[in-house]
Parts: structure tokens; sequence; C-alpha cells
């Protein structure tokens, strides 16, 4: 389903949101550890009565480790706040997550007297995914579904953690026209709010700034060529994406493109330009 976020909705689900936040103990925001800033929503902060808050970056496995590291080391400058980049269906990693938790709540985390905490984050970063790991079990998929439609949900795990399911759905920070840009080439929104092909070649003129190397091996280009458009065409050709005539299918070649690089075939990259926490906002101060 898509989402279609209204002043309406927002100021409603931020509202449940800044409720809840009275009764728990801590906050897990996910994002995209890919696009740590755009994945994120601003708002969260001011309603967050001061209550520690672990930002975990999930899907840690696509994301570029320096620009990661990078995050980690700007989110833990904010009072409170911890980072943890994980793989929402690693038990392990996941596991290290409970442990924080409990670090940072340390009077509370037996299953008489549980943590109490809500897991919060824009559609598709892995919030479901995390909350099924944490559980060891499917339970309800949270869903893409705005968080005026959804109903309370207190999610008990044997470990000494108590989710409030819902409200849990933010909307992602598209503060400028680049972030609209990175979260469609990342996936985190869908790309038919935007044209396939202008995000492809927004993904390869990014691609060519900062992995060129990577644009260059996984396409088997020996010289890149000048203008992001010729990349993706130069991808089409790479990938078959040929019409009759021997013309590059140019959305399709742009469609293919995008889905490599979501899926890491490429190898692993992040997507906020140009990758450094202060780099984005410097770039942001702009607008
Ligand atoms: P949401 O509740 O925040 O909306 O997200 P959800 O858990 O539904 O996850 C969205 C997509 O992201 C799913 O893929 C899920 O498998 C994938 N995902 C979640 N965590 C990770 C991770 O750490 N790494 C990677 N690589 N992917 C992750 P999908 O294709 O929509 O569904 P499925 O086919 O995997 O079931």
């Amino acid at each position: 389903m898509t989402i279609r976020w209204y002043p309406g909705h927002m100021s409603k689900a931020l509202e449940q949101i800044s409720e809840l936040v009275r009764k728990i103990d801590l906050i897990i925001e996910v994002l995209d550890a890919r696009l740590p800033y755009s994945s994120s929503n601003h708002l969260l902060e001011q309603v967050r009565r001061n209550k520690p808050c672990i930002k975990v970056l999930n899907k840690n496995d696509l994301a570029d480790p320096a620009a990661t590291r990078a995050w980690v080391q700007h989110f833990q400058k904010s009072s409170g706040v911890r980072a943890l980049p994980l793989v929402a269906k690693n038990i392990p990693e996941v596991k290290s997550l409970v442990k924080l938790c409990k670090q940072l709540v340390p009077q509370r985390g037996n299953p008489g007297y549980p943590i109490r905490t809500m897991v919060v984050g824009i559609p598709n970063v892995g919030k479901s995914t995390l909350i099924n790991t944490l559980a060891g079990k499917s339970i309800a998929k949270v869903g893409d579904r705005p968080a005026v439609t959804m109903r309370p949900q207190q999610i008990p795990l044997n470990n000494g953690i108590l989710i409030f399911d819902t409200p849990g759905l933010l909307w992602p920070a598209m503060d400028d026209q680049g972030g609209a840009y990175r979260l469609a080439a990342s996936g985190a929104i869908g790309a038919n709010a935007l044209d396939y092909t202008n995000v492809g070649v927004f993904a390869a003129a990014y691609m060519m700034r900062r992995y060129p190397d990577l644009l260059k091996e996984r396409y088997k280009l020996t010289d890149l060529p000048e203008t992001p458009y010729e990349v993706v065409e130069a991808v089409g050709r790479c990938l078959g994406c040929i019409m009759s005539g021997g013309v590059v299918d140019v959305h399709r070649a742009a469609e293919t493109f995008l889905r490599e690089l979501r899926a890491g075939k490429a190898g692993r990259i992040s997507f906020e330009e140009p990758g450094t926490p202060e780099d984005v906002e410097a770039e942001l101060l702009r607008f």
C-alpha cells in the first residue's frame, strides 16, 4: 500500500507517539543504515521527553561500513542516544540490542518488571522483521499503514522487554528534493512517486561520484561514460535491456539498475549524499 501523508495524519501520529512516550522507558527508532538521515523523522526528538533512544541502523548488510561508522559516531553525540547497526534477521545482533536496552534501563528488564519500549520508524525500514526476531516468532506484521489506522498492541517478549507495537509509523524526512530521490533510490519509498528513469539517473550520478569503482566493476566498464544518463544506458547494455533495433530500453535499464543497487549487487553502498552526517547537514542548509 502506498502511504500518503497528510498534515492531519502526521499530527495525529505524532500526538499518539507523544502520548505513548509517557508510558515507556525507551524508544527504539529503526532507521535504514543506507540513509540514516533521510529515513529518520526529526520531529521524534520533539516528543522524546528525554527518554533514552536507541537508533537501530538496520539493513547494515547493505550499507557502506565507513559511512555507517560515521553515522554511529554522529548520533552518539546526542545525550541519551545510542546507535546500533544491525541486520534485523540476525539473532546474535538482535540479542545485542536487548543487551543495550538493559544497559540503558538497568532498573527494569525481567519478565515481571519489563522494559517498556516502542519501535518506531518510517515504512519499510525493517520494524516488523526486527520485532519478529526480538519475539523469536512471526507475529502480526506492523505493516505500512498510517499510524492513525492502527490499534495499540502490547507484545511481551520473554527476555524482559515489552513492546508497544503501535503507533510506530513515522513519515520520512524529505526536506529537500535530494531526500526524496535518495529514499526512492534505496527503495525506502515507492519509485512510482517519482519517475523510474529519473531515479535511475539520480542513482547513476551518485554512484559516479561516490562509488565509481563499484560501478565499473559490476557493469564491466573500463571507463565511465560522461553523463549519468549514459551510465544508465551502459548498464542497460551490460544487463541486456535492449529493444528491437539494438536500442537500450532506458526505463527497464533504470529499473533493473535500481533493483540491483537495492539488493547490494554492486556492493555495500550508502545513499546519503555525500555520505557523512556533517556533509548532509551542510547540504540541507543550502536549501
Ligand atoms: P517495516 O515493518 O518497517 O515496514 O519493514 P519490514 O520488516 O516489512 O521490512 C521491509 C523489507 O526489508 C523486507 O523485504 C525485509 O525482508 C527487508 N529487511 C528487513 N530488515 C533487513 C535487513 O537487515 N537487511 C536486509 N537486506 N533486508 C531487510 P521485502 O522484500 O519487502 O520482504 P521479504 O520478501 O524479505 O519478506
